[in-house]
């Protein structure tokens, strides 16, 4: 996800000189600083010194101990503090960063990677205009952002959008072995089904008119597609699709308890 970030960011016109990575892993940054003409480190302390903006991409089991080891630099600079953890709620990073931490905790999702994400973002009070003006033009840079109010919608973003390229790959496969079922190559079966879902989404993007009159539109009273879509509504699609949130929304509440906790 960083990796995202910084390319969108540089596409995005973003002076990479200005903008210092740190990872553990050090083929990562090989591999970044090839892609990048970014500064690297090793030392987590060196990235933030001086910065104004800092961003946390560590997976979140890992973020109480990277976390508390950055305490010091921050509460001393002061940055804006971008957490793209799951689960990790802003008190929990207030808690080990410095209590008055200006955090945007943010949900990204895995189309950032080809600048098509989708983005929810929720400020703490001790974020200013201009530091949330930046932190929006920073996830900007790989697709949309949608801020919250409410903390507590973050699991909502998460079951939706976080978790959403999954749903969106399932149905493509669903799709390519209905198709193979009906006798198209492996390979026809998915191309077919991938065309289908971008263009779909496409011209509902480009549209002014919402995806159920889209759908109507499509449907011919007596049709192919009247009959599939009833076959789906019959078998329980809308309430499936609902239950299948609501699971992922709770589980999301879970994982924030259980990373988020500061005991
Ligand atoms: N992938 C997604 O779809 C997605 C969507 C939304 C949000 N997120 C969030 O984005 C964050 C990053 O996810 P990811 O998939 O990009 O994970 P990732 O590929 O594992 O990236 C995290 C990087 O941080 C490094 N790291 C581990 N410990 C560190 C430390 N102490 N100091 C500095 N760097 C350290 C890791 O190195 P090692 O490999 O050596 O551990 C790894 O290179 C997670 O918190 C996740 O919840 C991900």
């Amino acid at each position: 996800m960083a990796g995202s970030l910084i390319g969108g960011l540089i596409a995005d016109g973003w002076n990479p000189s200005s903008i210092r990575v740190s990872d553990t892993d050090s083929r990562q940054l090989e591999r970044l600083s090839q892609r990048f003409p970014i500064m690297t480190t090793n030392d987590n302390e060196a990235a933030v010194a001086g910065a104004d903006v800092v961003v946390l991409a560590v997976k979140p089991q890992v973020m109480e101990s990277v976390a508390q080891a950055l305490a010091g630099s921050v509460s001393k600079q002061q940055p804006l503090v971008i957490s793209i953890a799951a689960g990790i709620p802003e008190s929990a990073l207030r808690h080990w960063l410095g209590e008055k931490t200006a955090v945007v905790r943010s949900m990204p999702n895995t189309p950032a990677m080809v600048q098509s994400g989708a983005t929810a973002m929720y400020a703490n009070p001790y974020v200013s205009d201009e530091q949330r003006s930046v932190a929006e033009s920073i996830l900007r840079a790989v697709g949309i952002v949608i801020w919250i109010d409410d903390e507590s919608m973050m699991d909502a973003a998460t079951a939706l959008s976080g978790s959403g390229p999954a749903y969106m790959f399932l149905f493509i496969e669903a799709l390519q072995a209905a198709g193979r079922e009906l006798g198209f190559s492996e390979e026809t079966a998915y191309l077919l089904a991938l065309q289908t879902a971008f263009g779909a989404v496409k011209m509902a993007l480009e549209s002014t008119e919402d995806a159920k009159l889209l759908r109507q539109r499509v449907t011919s009273p007596g049709g192919t597609t009247e009959r599939a879509i009833n076959t789906l509504q019959e078998g329980g699609f809308e309430e499936l699709v609902s239950k299948a949130l609501h699971a992922a929304a709770e589980r999301s509440r879970e994982l924030s308890k259980e990373y988020g906790s500061t005991r």
